[in-house]
Order: C-alpha cells, then structure tokens, then sequence
C-alpha cells in the first residue's frame, strides 16, 4: 500500500504564484471607483503598497515569491496531500479521498499565507501599521503573526459576534503582539454609525472592514490587509494547489473533482486556479465551491456590480453579492459569513468554469465529527462544509460504484471552534436558509453602475 501522507521537501516550496488571469476565458471585469468608472491604481496607494497594487492588476502568468516570504512560509509550508483512507473505509466508497492539509500553519489555517506576503510588501514599503477585520478570528490571528515576524504593528478589528464566541482566538492574537477590538467599535466614523442605529449590532465582515480601510486611510503610517476576495489574497494562496499537483503527480493520480470552502474564495482560487489551466486544456476536472445555505452568494446571490464592505468605502467589483449591507445569521462558520465574493472566483462561476453547492449547518458539523473520528483532525466548521460535500461525492460514488478520486482543502482546524461543537453535540445547531426575500430587500442597496 502507498503512503498515507504524501510530502514534499521545503526546496519544493513553490518558487512562483500562479496568476489565473491570463488563462481566463475573458479578460475581468474592471474594478470601478466611487463615480463608477474604472479604478485608477493610483487610488489604491492610501492603503495598500505598491506591490501589492502591482499583483493586484498583473496579467504576467508566474510572479517570483520572494525569498524572504518562501522563507518565512517554510515554517509551515510545503503543507502535506493525505489519503483520507480511513474515511473512505468509513463510507465503504469506492472513491478515492485526498485532502491538503492546511491546518498545520501555526495560525491553523491557509491564510498565513498571504499573511506574511502581505506584511512583507508593506514592510519594504516602509509601512508600519497594519489594520485589518477578522470574522472568524483566522485571518486576524494570521496578520499578527505575519506582524509578528516581519516587525510591524497590527490592530485587528474582530466581528463582535465572533469576538464574544471565540476569546481564546483574540488571546492568540494578542499573544502574536496584535491589538483587539470588537466591531462595530466606536473608534470609527463607520463603526459609530452602525451603533448609532443598533448599539447591539452584532457585527459583520462588511462592517469590519469599513472600520479598517477607514483607519488604514486616514494614517500614513498605516495600511490595511485584506484576507481574502482580492486578486493578489488569491495568488498568494496558490502555493497551495501548485503543490497539491506535485504531490499528485508522485502518485500518479488527479482529481475527478476538487471541492473548498468558500467565504471571499481565497482557498478555492489557491486550490481551484492551478488546476484551470488544464480544464482549459480540456481536462475533465469538476471544480466545486462549498458554500453555507446560511450564507449562499454564490448559489443563491446576483452577479452584479457591489461594494466590498457595508459602508461603501471600497472599489465596487463585479460579483456575486448579497448586498453589502447584508447582515448575515450568527453561524458557526464566520468565516463563509461574507456578503460577496472574489470577483474572479465569480467570473469564473459565471462563466461555467467554476460550480458551486451550498450545504447546510447540521450536516456539515455531521460531516466535521466523522471526518473527526475517522482521520482525526477536527475541522474548522468552515472547512467541514468542504468536508460534507467530499462525502456526499464519495457517497454518490458509492451508489454508482465509481472509483473516482476526489480532492479537498481541509482549510483549517476547528480546536478554537469547540463551543459550536459543543452546540452541535448538544443538539443546538439548527439549520437556517437565508429567505429569498431579505436577498431581494439588499439587492435594492445596490450601486448603481454605468456599465
Ligand atoms: C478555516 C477557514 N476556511 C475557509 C475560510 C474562508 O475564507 P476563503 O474563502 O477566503 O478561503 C476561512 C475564513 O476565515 C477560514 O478561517
């Protein structure tokens, strides 16, 4: 029998992200400024360094990951590809099940690494403060310690509900040197406004970041980082599909299907974009979102023009949205609680290229404690919705007895996430679908656009 566990050396570390961009069917969709034309770089200057403009707007294929960044990813990274072999004896699929294990990065999660990217291009640009939003405490924990190793102050603006859910996420930060605070806060003109209205609003990543870019603005000192939904968050997270398909071709294997858990889309564009370019090449690989029916914008949402956070202080991008004043139920996921999408991972799903499912709260922590008790590893309920959709495929394989292999990012582990077990356990957690009509009412707040 091969190994379970399927390594690569840290000289394997990619030395390049892979950009989607020119493998695209069509060229994206522009992001539009305030006045609703097209977005002048420049005004993106006040928050961000200039590199991180740079990736965010480049058409190159391969862009060089730099050797302090590979360095500083080589504490993680290369993550393992496991055959969840337990599993499949579990379900009795013919299938074949393997995950990339993310969850090994000190954070628990993929997103330390576009952490230390982002905190390195702000550092040789002579910045020292970053602000950022956390919704379910992974990012946030990510950038402090990406802060921590790069020598540069963060302050992290932390969705109240998952502030007041999760202290031990916050202690974590703290621990890495970060600062705290509970969103709405009344540190902001955009925090003070939503607790004018509600002071018990309970927070949203559309909210938090408003806060962030809000204060990133104001300081010269200071810029803000972004965990997911931009172009740049999700070539930074290509290291992962890049040595996902290493470790494949050691054994000889590919995917039939490759499911991720989708909030902003930054693990499905670092899991999905490095395997488009052999669909493209007319490969018959399927590509599945998984998103809560709690939260379903790519399922259920518009494909539109929409700001990025509440108060409307971000570019407007075309993609699948809620609308941005969507004030999404207290699931356990925080982090899939988002209103809007990553504009390529919407194109892409409009454009056929990329499928979506949306999966519900009760079967996804099911799915999070057989994937438990088979492998192990107990999934950040983010993950876990990934995990569900596995197991349905292995399922249906079974009933069809095909053995295909199927690929999942198992996205992080879920040991800060243990009181939504717990409501799981007791038999708590009920299931909820977000009403078509509440998506019909925030659609209304939509920009409105020339194009
Ligand atoms: C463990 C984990 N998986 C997935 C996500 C979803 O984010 P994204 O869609 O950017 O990968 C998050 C977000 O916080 C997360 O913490």
């Amino acid at each position: 029998m091969s190994d379970d566990k399927i390594l690569l050396s840290e000289s394997e570390i990619p030395t390049h992200w892979y950009n989607v961009i020119p493998d695209m069917p069509s060229p994206p969709a522009p992001y539009l400024g305030p006045d609703g034309k097209p977005l002048n770089p420049d005004s993106m200057a006040a928050i961000f360094p200039p590199a991180i403009i740079e990736q965010e707007m480049s058409t190159e294929r391969w862009i060089p990951i730099p050797e302090p960044v590979r360095e500083a990813l080589r504490l993680w990274r290369p993550s393992p590809l496991i055959r969840a072999r337990r599993l499949e004896a579990a379900l009795g699929t013919p299938a074949k099940i393997y995950f990339k294990y993310e969850g090994g990065s000190p954070a628990g999660s993929h997103k330390p690494n576009s952490a230390v990217a982002q905190a390195y291009f702000n550092k040789i640009a002579g910045i020292t403060r970053l602000t950022t939003e956390t919704g379910a405490g992974q990012w946030g924990s990510s950038l402090a310690l990406a802060g921590s190793m790069f020598g540069l102050e963060v302050r992290i603006y932390m969705v109240r509900v998952s502030y007041e859910q999760k202290p031990f996420r916050r202690s974590m930060m703290q621990t890495w040197g970060g600062e705290v605070i509970p969103s709405p806060s009344p540190y902001t003109e955009a925090g003070r406004k939503v607790l004018a209205e509600d002071p018990n609003n309970p927070g949203s990543l559309g909210i938090a970041i408003s806060e962030a870019v809000e204060e990133a603005a104001s300081r010269a000192d200071t810029n803000y980082a972004l965990g997911s939904v931009l172009n740049h968050v999700l070539l930074h997270q290509t290291v992962i599909g890049l040595e996902t398909k290493k470790q494949l071709e050691k054994v000889g294997d590919y995917p039939d299907v490759v499911f991720a858990p989708c909030g902003g889309g930054s693990n499905v564009g670092g899991m999905m974009f490095p395997f488009l370019a052999d669909k493209a090449a007319g490969k018959n690989i399927r590509l599945v979102a998984v998103e809560p029916t709690s939260c379903p914008t790519l399922t259920k949402g518009h494909y539109a023009y929409d700001f990025g956070d509440s108060a409307g202080l971000t570019p407007i991008m075309r993609m699948y949205t809620l609308g941005h004043n969507f004030m999404p139920p207290g699931i356990h996921a925080g982090g899939l609680r988002y209103h809007g999408d990553s504009a390529l991972v919407s194109q892409l799903y409009h454009e056929g290229i990329l499928e979506a499912v949306a999966v519900p709260q009760k079967a996804t922590f099911e799915a999070g404690v057989l994937f438990a008790k088979t492998q192990g590893i107990i999934p950040a309920p983010e993950s876990a919705h990934a995990v569900r959709a596995a197991i349905d495929e292995a399922l249906r394989c079974k009933a069809s007895g095909e053995p295909k292999t199927i690929l999942f990012t198992l996205s992080g582990h879920g040991h800060f996430d243990m009181a939504a077990y717990d409501r799981y356990l007791a038999g708590e957690l009920e299931d909820y679908e977000y009403p078509d009509e509440a998506i019909a009412e925030a659609l209304k707040q939509l920009p409105k656009v020339a194009v």
